[in-house]
């Protein structure tokens, strides 16, 4: 059952974070589905921009859509735009029909983040959408290059006293954080900042984000959802499950030539990393 954004929030609690997949194609996008219908449970697919320049908006939009509407039966499942860049790929977003977008303006100085996240979050108002804004930066993998080379992980993670100002100002939906969380199959050296979390948690009642899911220990990801993570995004492992699912399929059978049939066990690998998550997600 396709639904809106608000309505797959209702499923989250202090005990249920809602997953939140990325997508590249038709095959990630049925292993996605098969998992969350196997599990019963609500879920969140998503594209990033870079799919949407690989895929094309239109193609990437309505491969998720009508697979949703067409395969999801009676489970929760939405759609999501994740690290728009950009003003204009996230009105782009808004306008074909996605029902909730992330306008990741956390590169530039907190004013310019105010003032593109307020400007996304309004535009996404008026066309009945919700708006997910980034306050603090999530490493990725040059990112973690960098910590290791010396530079202080403190510093460009969430400044719990700058959050009430750029909730109220951009008027956001859902907020991105950053905790030790960072892109890839990692997480800090130290783990989550679950300190932090707990002062950006006291201070906004709006559902909070985490961003690079994968990697993180499961006790860790357990106290951040008692500790108000609401949605937890995940790509890397749906990648190496995909990976893996591949080298299963030419390890039994080399001489396969159907696409379909080189990449039915990676659609299985998928779709089994997507309910181990789920279960990881849930206290
Ligand atoms: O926005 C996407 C995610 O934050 C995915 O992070 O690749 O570490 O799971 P991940
Ligand atoms: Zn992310």
């Amino acid at each position: 059952m396709f639904v809106n954004f608000s309505k797959i929030l209702d499923f989250s609690s202090n005990k249920r974070a809602i997953p939140a997949f990325n997508t590249i194609n038709l095959e990630t996008t049925q292993g996605i589905i098969a998992g969350a219908l196997k599990a019963q449970a609500p879920i969140i697919i998503q594209t990033s921009e870079n799919v949407i320049n690989y895929a094309g908006l239109s193609t990437i939009y309505n491969i998720i859509k009508t697979q949703i509407e067409d395969n999801s039966e009676d489970v929760a499942m939405t759609l999501h735009l994740d690290h728009g860049k950009s003003i204009e790929v996230v009105k782009k977003a808004i306008d074909i029909g996605y029902p909730s977008v992330h306008m990741d303006a956390s590169a530039f100085p907190i004013e310019d983040n105010i003032k593109m996240t307020r400007e996304a979050c309004l535009y996404a108002h008026e066309k009945g959408a919700m708006c997910q804004g980034e306050l603090g930066s999530i490493l990725g993998k040059e990112g973690l290059i960098k910590m290791q080379q010396g530079e202080d992980i403190n510093k460009i993670m969430t400044n719990p006293e700058q959050i009430e100002e750029f909730v109220a100002k951009t008027e956001i939906d859902t907020l991105a954080i950053s905790i030790g969380n960072i892109h890839g199959f990692f997480v800090a050296d130290n783990g989550l900042d679950l300190e932090r979390l707990k002062k950006i948690h006291e201070k906004i009642k709006i559902p909070i984000v985490l961003h690079g899911g994968s990697g993180i220990p499961e006790d860790q990801i357990k106290e951040a959802i008692a500790g108000g993570i609401r949605i937890i995004n995940i790509d890397t492992n749906l990648r190496i499950a995909f990976r893996d699912g591949l080298k299963e399929s030419f390890n039994l059978n080399s001489d396969l030539i159907d696409p379909r049939k080189i990449l039915q066990p990676a659609k299985e690998a998928i779709s089994e990393k997507v309910i181990d998550m789920i279960n990881q997600f849930t206290i």
